[in-house]
């Protein structure tokens, strides 16, 4: 899933995307195997993603002692060549690789920074499906970003706080890291007992031997691997089920019940509010995790599982429940597009709050925080579809971002712009869009011509003075 735009993306980052497969001459049809590319080609993480092959499934199996750190796992990936190939990366920062196969054939490897370069024996086939089988083991990382902020596999006192946003999801298995290939995932973790570990999806089974349980997780809609987690540690879990009918699994540190309570009691109003606005919810489950982590001091949109570094208010669950549709569902084709999830998920709040009584989107809007800030304000000067990937999460993307939606709201009128949000995710589900598509489906829906409107709120820095 995404070869031909990764493909698309790496020209225009100037990266080199595979040689296509020429036909040798005087042997029409022979296979000419090149190496897949090492990169998306998206320019903010340029060694994210990898060229040559659509992950179709990860299966990971892990077993993790909180008291030692120490992780022993092996992730079996399902993927679909794209091209003949003797070569492909796969992106991986966890401990040693102690052993790896490609459909059953012991493979080499070499290893350079976040790429995992291996060569199958027998090279593949341009639609042939494989089979990579790798076994690590030692202390997976934590992984600093361009702003500063931490992800990866983060330990707790009593676990591991596992986010993957933007580039974390290689600290602990190795894949295919651009949002761009998504997949379906099991999970199956092994802890010590009495420690809960909580991954994407369903939880289909729950066994206990010998002092440890493994819990298995199903992920069955694709997935974005950034999206990926097994946050664990001391938990107390709760199941229910929302009244439309989705199953709700929380898992709260005991220690943050109190303070987490509200906003956990809240997620069935919430999905069933935004359900009634965005469409129907996007998965066969839902659900959170509220943890103590406290040098990550931010929560992330999981899929099915938002997960949080400390007790979250109503509006940060609100937040994190809308990105299922604006983020999870509807991912972006390239990080630059971070505002259709962010300022999304943002304006999601600001409904959330009308709804329940707070301020109107319009006040919202108004505020000093938002259209309220003075046009001499540096928040004006970050560039809302092009932030950079140290301001892909300030508050540009999400308030300017919101801030252009419900401008433009205001524009194309309440009936046109619900409608183009809500096709929106049907359109996209389980895949990936850009800002480009997002202006021009905005302008099929409205009859409007909205270039000036989305020049000066996206892609121009300054206070947009009318639109
Ligand atoms: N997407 C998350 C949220 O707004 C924020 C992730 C921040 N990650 C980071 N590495 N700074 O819900
Ligand atoms: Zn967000």
């Amino acid at each position: 899933i995404g070869t031909a735009l990764a493909t698309v993306l790496g020209a225009l980052a100037g990266v080199p995307a595979a040689a296509p497969a020429l036909a040798a001459p005087g042997n029409p049809g022979e296979p000419r195997y090149t190496a897949g590319a090492p990169s998306a080609g998206d320019p903010y993480f340029p060694d994210q993603g990898n060229g040559g092959y659509d992950v179709r499934h990860y299966d990971i199996a892990l077993s993790y002692d909180p008291a030692t750190r120490y992780m022993d796992a092996t992730t079996t990936i399902t993927a679909a060549a794209t091209q003949d190939m003797d070569a492909f990366d796969l992106d991986f920062r966890g401990p040693d690789v102690t052993s790896l196969t490609v459909n059953g054939h012991k493979a080499s490897f070499t290893r350079a920074g976040q790429e995992l370069v291996v060569s199958p024996r027998p090279k593949l086939k341009a639609g042939q499906t494989f089979t990579v089988v790798a076994s690590y083991a030692g202390t997976p990382p934590v992984i600093t970003d361009p702003d500063g902020s931490i992800e990866g596999w983060v330990p707790t006192d009593d676990g591991a706080f596992v986010p993957g946003e933007p580039q974390g999801a290689p600290a602990w298995f190795p894949g295919d890291d651009h949002p761009t290939d998504k997949a379906t995932f099991t999970f199956h973790v092994t802890v010590p007992d009495g420690v809960t570990a909580v991954g994407n999806g369903r939880l289909v089974s729950k066994t206990t031997a010998g002092g440890r349980t493994t819990f298995v997780w199903d992920q069955a809609e694709p997935m974005a691997t950034y999206l990926a987690t097994v946050t664990l540690g001391t938990f107390t879990v709760a199941e229910s089920v929302t009244p439309g009918g989705v199953p709700v699994y929380t898992a709260v540190d005991p220690r943050l019940a109190t303070q987490s309570a509200a906003a956990v009691a809240r997620i069935p109003d919430i999905l069933e509010y935004f359900s009634s606005i965005f469409g129907p919810y996007p998965f066969g489950s839902a659900g959170a995790i509220v943890d103590r982590a406290p040098d990550v001091g931010y929560a992330l949109e999981s899929q099915t599982k938002p997960i949080f570094s400390s007790a979250p208010s109503v509006g940060t669950m609100a937040h994190e429940l809308a990105h299922q549709w604006y983020g999870d569902a509807v991912s972006p084709a390239r990080w630059s597009d971070i505002w259709l999830n962010e300022g999304f998920a943002t304006y999601a709040t600001w409904l959330w709050t009308e709804h329940t009584g707070g301020a109107t989107a319009q006040q919202t809007f108004a505020s000093s925080s938002n259209y309220g800030r003075a046009a001499t304000s540096s928040f004006w000067q970050v560039v809302t579809a092009d932030p950079g990937p140290e301001d892909m999460f300030g508050n540009v993307p999400y308030n300017r971002g919101a801030m252009t939606l419900h401008a433009l709201r205001g524009k194309i009128g309440d009936a046109v712009f619900f409608k183009l949000i809500k096709d929106w995710v049907a359109g996209h589900r389980y895949g990936n869009a850009s800002t480009a598509e997002f202006v021009d489906a905005a302008q099929k829906a409205s009859g409007m011509d909205l270039t000036a409107f989305f020049d000066v709120w996206l892609y121009q820095k300054g206070k947009p003075a009318s639109w």
